[in-house]
């Protein structure tokens, strides 16, 4: 198999990994993707705990029995909305479906925010995101390299990254903390507390499990249960997609990873560009709460 390529599509003012996304498929997605009203979204910025809210819906729809969770691939399970795949993968979905995006609200499905479909958003610490991000651009073979960290940090910050910045994203998402519909979670409460974050979700999607079937949510959507899983560690995916010798998707699965990346200087320039670009929303999350 070819090298894959690696070109982007630059629509919305956001780059897009032309492997799995085409202008036609992201603009049906905004204008015409008809959102049902028992639809459930997981929406992330890419490395946030994306594919772990992807197990963890799985298991909470299948009351716990990971029969579906050990025999489907996660992105037919819980498919991305605006990937060129999704056609194909959503004529089996049962109801409620389950998707994921990485859409930033202006290029969200229109027909959702005139509907009772519900968003569980999960943001997580940037700089642990960023460095995430790093690891995953050296083993997607579909996402160009940089020369190293500092350059990559330079592109992270100016949003010259795949679905553009995260500054941006979550701040546009925020904006709708207020609405009952939309869930907002993070990935370090996930991390802490992932049981009763499981009970948190239940209560908003207004699902009644009953404590053996929350127990066996938790116990296989850990870090370990979902890396040895072969319908989500991607280990299906070819090597030529995602290339092994270059690392592994399920990588350290930590919070505070950031610290083993960033020097003083890179972290203050960090620190300076979430101040200005996340104004007025310092208490949005646990860690830049004083
Ligand atoms: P690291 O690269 O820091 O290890 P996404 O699914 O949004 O692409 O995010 C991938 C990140 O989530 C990776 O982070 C991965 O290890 C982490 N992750 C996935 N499942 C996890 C789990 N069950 N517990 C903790 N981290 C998990």
């Amino acid at each position: 198999m070819a090298k894959p390529s690696q070109e982007y599509l630059l629509h919305g003012g956001v780059q897009f990994p032309s492997i799995v996304h085409s202008e036609e498929r992201l603009k049906y997605t905004t204008n015409e993707f008809q959102v049902l009203e028992d639809d459930v979204f997981n929406v992330t910025y890419p490395k946030s705990g994306t594919t772990w809210m992807q197990e963890i819906l799985t298991l909470i729809y299948s009351d716990g029995d990971t029969t579906f969770s050990h025999s489907v691939p996660n992105w037919e399970r819980v498919p991305w909305i605006e990937q060129t795949s999704a056609p194909a993968y959503l004529e089996k979905l049962s109801s409620p479906r389950l998707f994921t995006s990485h859409l930033p609200v202006h290029l969200f499905p229109k027909s959702f925010f005139q509907s009772k479909a519900k968003v569980i958003y999960t943001a997580r610490h940037p700089k642990d995101v960023c460095v995430s991000l790093y690891h995953y651009y050296r083993l997607a073979c579909f996402l160009q390299d940089h020369e190293d960290f500092e350059e990559f940090l330079s592109a992270f910050l100016e949003g010259n990254v795949l679905m553009g910045s995260w500054f941006d994203h979550v701040r546009a998402w925020l904006g709708f903390r207020d609405q009952v519909n939309i869930l907002f979670l993070t990935y370090e409460e996930l991390l802490q507390d992932l049981r009763g974050s499981v009970v948190r979700i239940c209560d908003f999607l207004g699902r009644q499990l009953d404590e053996a079937a929350l127990d066996s949510v938790a116990e296989n959507a850990t870090f370990k249960a979902m890396k040895d899983n072969k319908m989500t560690n991607y280990s299906l995916v070819p090597s030529e997609i995602m290339d092994p010798k270059m690392g592994n998707f399920y990588r350290k699965g930590i919070s505070g990873d950031w610290k083993n990346h960033f020097s003083q200087a890179q972290s203050d320039r960090f620190d300076q560009v979430y101040r200005e670009k996340l104004k007025g929303l310092e208490d949005a999350f646990p860690w830049t709460k004083p």
